[in-house]
């Protein structure tokens, strides 16, 4: 991959700049093949050709004028074959520097751009924000996300940068990110949740189905245990058709990763977990399994383990779906609240630090909750 990238002039940005290109990109300063100066910018010079991605420093915000400020946005896109990482602002500056300019927000001048697709603020230093832009069209997978509707949650999460790594680890791995809108919040929030280095850690992704998540953590040096009841297993061959339900052999991928197929209730943990997370599943069980497994919960964790959970509401309530693949499995009342869920993971020895509910996720019929509680000690014995 070719990199392309300009200079900021400012170090605290351009400490924060490199942070962010080594995060996103990983190391590339052996990559960069030009470092452009703002005369080459302006003035086209046959010897800067295109690169796959182009890093822009903070000389967008120092054109004098809106159409050189446009120019400036043009010429940088028309370097780039696949992206740009763009440092501009999006709002206007309380404190506008000398020397710096502002006309519209980022966003909205890289909107009108020819070939955009997708297009999300990844970082924010101070009043400048990092927006990354990509030509690169859409997998063509059924069940992907669509660039429209990841602009659009890039926008509502709070981990916009994971949301951009996340789903570019499920496009390439798994062939498709889910275009199951409350995802986009659910996966970067679990990723956010977890220190950024694991190793030593084991943990365990209960109902895991197809996801990226357990593929990230692994990256990070985690031991990884994924767990399916699904009788349909998805393999390699059938990708185009797997959608985020079914068991998947994640070692297939990523040898940290160990998958089990067999209902959560009858799994026996080859180790104590440090975290247990399940992604939209708690609720597709009926209450008693529900009980039961936060039991195991308990009983599997360390002391000072780390439980998440994600669950789907019906919209506006606290009531948990009582639905799996399309049935109701038990009368709403029999199902329960997330209340309840807080009292069983208490009174099974949790502090619960974090439980709050995302409303009004756009295109979605439900609401989703979210809960993170830490196993309480002592020791317990595996079960
Ligand atoms: C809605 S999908 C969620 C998949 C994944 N967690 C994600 O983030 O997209 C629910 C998954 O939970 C699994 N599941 C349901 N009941 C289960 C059980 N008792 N034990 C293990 N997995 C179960 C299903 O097979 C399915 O793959």
């Amino acid at each position: 991959m070719a990199f392309a990238a300009q200079n900021n002039r400012d170090l605290g940005e351009r400490r924060y700049r490199d942070a962010l290109v080594s995060e996103l990109f990983g190391n590339v300063t052996d990559s960069i093949l030009q470092v452009m100066d703002l005369t080459a910018l302006v003035a086209p010079d046959p010897d800067v050709t295109k690169s796959d991605i182009v890093i822009s420093g903070e000389e967008l915000i120092r054109q004098p004028s809106y159409d050189a400020y446009r120019d400036h946005v043009a010429r940088l896109w028309g370097l780039a074959r696949d992206a740009v990482l763009i440092c501009a602002y999006d709002c206007p500056p309380v404190n506008l520097p000398p020397g710096a300019f502002y006309f519209e927000p980022i966003t909205r001048t890289l909107a009108r751009l020819p070939n955009l697709t997708e297009c999300s603020v990844v970082g924010k230093h101070r009043d400048l924000c990092y927006v990354l832009a990509r030509k690169r069209p859409h997998t063509g997978h059924a069940r992907d996300l669509s660039p429209d509707d990841f602009n659009l949650m890039s926008a509502v999460t709070d981990h916009p940068l994971l949301l951009r790594q996340v789903v570019d680890t499920a496009r390439e791995r798994l062939g498709f990110f889910p275009a199951q809108l409350p995802r986009a919040i659910e996966y970067p929030w679990v990723l956010a949740s977890l220190p950024q280095n694991l190793a030593g850690w084991a943990l365990a992704d209960v109902g895991a189905g197809v996801n990226p998540v357990p593929l990230q953590l692994a990256e990070r040096g985690a031991a990884v245990y994924t767990v399916d009841g699904h009788h349909q297993r998805r393999d390699l061959p059938d990708q185009a058709a797997w959608n985020e339900w079914g068991f998947l052999d994640y070692s297939s991928l990523d040898k940290r990763i160990t998958s089990f197929q067999c209902p959560f209730e009858e799994w026996s943990s080859p180790a104590r977990l440090d975290c247990i997370y399940s992604i939209s599943v708690i609720e597709h069980v009926p209450a008693r399994t529900r009980r039961r497994w936060i039991q195991l919960f308990a009983a599997q964790l360390r002391a000072g383990g780390v439980l998440l959970l994600t669950m789907d509401l019906f919209a506006e309530t606290s009531l948990l779906r009582n639905f799996s693949e399309g049935m109701a499995i038990e009368t709403e009342s029999e199902h329960g609240d997330l209340s309840a869920v807080v009292d069983e993971v208490r009174h099974a020895g949790f502090e619960v630090g974090e439980c709050w509910v995302k409303r009004n996720v756009p295109r979605s019929r439900v609401d989703t909750a979210f809960l993170r509680a830490v196993r309480r000690g002592p020791e317990p014995n595996l079960v």
